[in-house]
Formats: structure tokens, sequence, C-alpha cells
């Protein structure tokens, strides 16, 4: 059951909706304003991810043991077509894993890219880390590596996802040599076919303070095959630097990828910014950069979507993203639920 936050978010910043506040709004908004640790605070679809992570985190684990099996949970669920097992696949019907891991008290960190048929990339991206010299491991090598460590290969692609793949085939082109089974989009290309850059990712706050964090997803659907995406970039999917904060995103990749925000987010919190003031920054950032074509509507505004989630040291969190409303997972010890993100746009059609 999702439980919706009290507070409002505007363009710019949060304030509240009500004029007599309860006590719990009042502690709430203290924490919100001050930061409290240890903290968790995911992507919308990682609410069983901060979940699982605050529990462990509260039976004493490392931040970096926590994230990774709060995201394992979304990774192994079919039902979620963005990350892991069940992802939507690439334009030849294979689904390919990108995943990464920091960990804050050591600076430390792993990554794979483009990986198949392994459930759980945030776990290879790990032993990446912890087992190997490199870094960033990609494609048969990535896979060569997980087998070596003892993983099961596994076909992700299910049912759903493969239903899915098909139409967007059978629908993007009129004149190709795959039919629909009727034709019903009037000429509109991807009606009805689920198209996502959907990602998770996780950070969170240990109770020595440690801050560690991981991102992992089945990318950008029907890419091409090797696409690799921001999501196991060290800088762009995922920052963390133990004396400040973290910051991880979700969103159109390649625009991510051209400016490296979730470091620079995290540079801006250094200089004093907060969280959710350095996600709104780094957000502008990349839209002043979106110059081609194929990136701006004739409105003149991005045509796509990009956003960032960030906590600091001191507990303190947010989240901001061109279009909204949004929301994000946050577990502060006391209440696991959803905030509402800040953004620049109302979604449009
Ligand atoms: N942010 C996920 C991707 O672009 O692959």
């Amino acid at each position: 059951m999702i439980r919706r936050s009290f507070l409002k978010t505007s363009a710019f910043g949060i304030g509240s909706t009500f004029v007599f506040k309860s006590h719990s709004a009042i502690l709430e908004n203290e924490i919100i304003q001050n930061g409290s640790t240890p903290l968790v605070i995911s992507s919308y679809n990682g609410i069983r991810a901060t979940e699982k992570a605050m529990e462990m985190i509260n039976k004493g684990a490392d931040a970096l043991d926590a994230v990774i099996a709060g995201v394992n949970i979304v990774e192994e669920d079919p039902e979620d077509m963005t990350v892991g097992f069940g992802g939507l696949p690439n334009e030849d019907g294979v689904v390919e894993l990108d995943s990464c891991c920091m960990h804050g008290p050591t600076h430390n960190a792993g990554a794979v890219g483009a990986l198949q048929n392994i459930k759980t990339p945030s776990k290879v991206a790990r032993l990446v880390m912890e087992r190997s010299d490199h870094v960033l491991l990609v494609g048969k090598g990535a896979l060569r590596f997980a087998k070596a460590h003892g993983f099961k290969e596994t076909n992700l692609l299910t049912e759903r996802a493969r239903e899915q793949w098909l139409k967007w085939k059978e629908t993007r082109d009129p004149d190709d040599n795959w039919f629909p089974p009727e034709i019903d989009n009037k000429g509109k290309a991807y009606k009805g076919v689920n198209y996502t850059y959907g990602t998770i990712t996780c950070l969170g706050i240990d109770l020595k303070g440690n801050i560690s964090g991981v991102t992992t997803t089945s990318g950008l659907s029907y890419k091409i095959a090797g696409r690799i995406g921001d999501s196991p970039i060290i800088g762009a999917g995922l920052y963390v630097d133990n004396e400040v904060g973290a910051c991880g995103s979700t969103g159109r990749g390649e625009e991510n990828l051209k400016n490296l925000t979730s470091f620079l987010i995290v540079e801006l919190m250094r200089n004093g910014m907060s969280p959710k003031d350095a996600c709104m920054e780094g957000i502008k950032r990349v839209i002043s950069h979106a110059k081609t074509k194929e990136l701006i509507k004739e409105n003149g505004r991005p045509a796509f979507n990009i956003r960032y989630y960030a906590l600091n040291k001191q507990g303190q969190f947010g989240s901001a993203s061109i279009y909204g409303p949004a929301e994000f997972s946050v577990n502060d010890g006391n209440e696991n639920k959803f905030h509402p993100s800040d953004y620049l746009y109302e979604w449009e059609d």
C-alpha cells in the first residue's frame, strides 16, 4: 500500500500544505531540514529496497550490504520491467543489464555493463570491486567473471517482456516485414508499447555514518545491442564520497553520461548546497547542455526526462527531475514512505 507524503512540492521548494501541523509533521520537517541518520533513499520503484536496507542497517549492516540487498528484491522481481529479471530487452530481444556500486569508506567501486543472463548485476558489480583489480567489466567478460564466481545463467526475458518487445518490433515501421496482429496504431509508432529508461538507485548511510550506493537497470528498452547507459558509470549513474554524500540517477542515460552529473551533484554538496538544491542544479546543467534537435521539443522544453536523488553526510536528502510531479522512496529509520521530488516542468503529452 502506497502512503503519500503530506508535503507538497513546488518547482523549487517544499512547503507544508497544512495550517495546523501535527507534532509528527513538525518532526518530519525538522528531519528534512536538519537531516537524520541512518537513512536510505531510492527511486520510486525502490520502496521495498529502502525498507529492506534500513532493516539491515538497524541490525548493524554496512550500508553497501544493505543497499545491494535492497535492490536485489527489485532485480529479481519479474514484474519490474526496468531492472534485472523481466527487464525490457534490447532491439534483438536480449536483456542486457548495467549496474555499479560504490563503497564510501574505501572509496572503491565496481561495475558491469551489457551483462546477459544474470539476474542480479549489482552483486556481480560488487564482486568486480572486491575480487578484481578492475572497476568495470562488460559483455562476455562480465558474464565469464560472474560464472567464475558461481552465478548461474538464466533466461532473463519473461513472456511479458517478450510480448512488449514483439509489439514494439511489429509497430515501429509500417513498411517493414513484421505485421502487427491488427493495425491499431494509426501511423503512431510505439502506441501501447512500453518504452523506458527505468532504473533503480539506492543510497544509504549506516549506523557508523558510512555512505554507500548502488544503481542497477535493464537500461533503455529496445536499445542497440551493446549500448551501455549511465547506470554502470561511476560519476554518472552513481557517485559516493564518504565525507560529503552520494547521488544516483534514473532516466535518459545519454544526457547523464555527457555531464557526469552525479559527480557534479556531490561536488555541489561539498560546496555547501543542500541535496535537493544540488539535484536541481544538476538538472539545469543537463538541460543547458542539451542542444541537438532530437533533445528539444517544439515548445523549447527537453524531449527527455532525467532524475537525481541525493543525500549528504548529515542525513539531509532530496531529488529533482525535469518533469514531474514525481516521488521517491525514503526510509529515515522511523518511516518507509514516498516523498515528493522537485521538478522543473509539469508532465506534458
Ligand atoms: N538510466 C538508465 C539508462 O539510460 O540506461
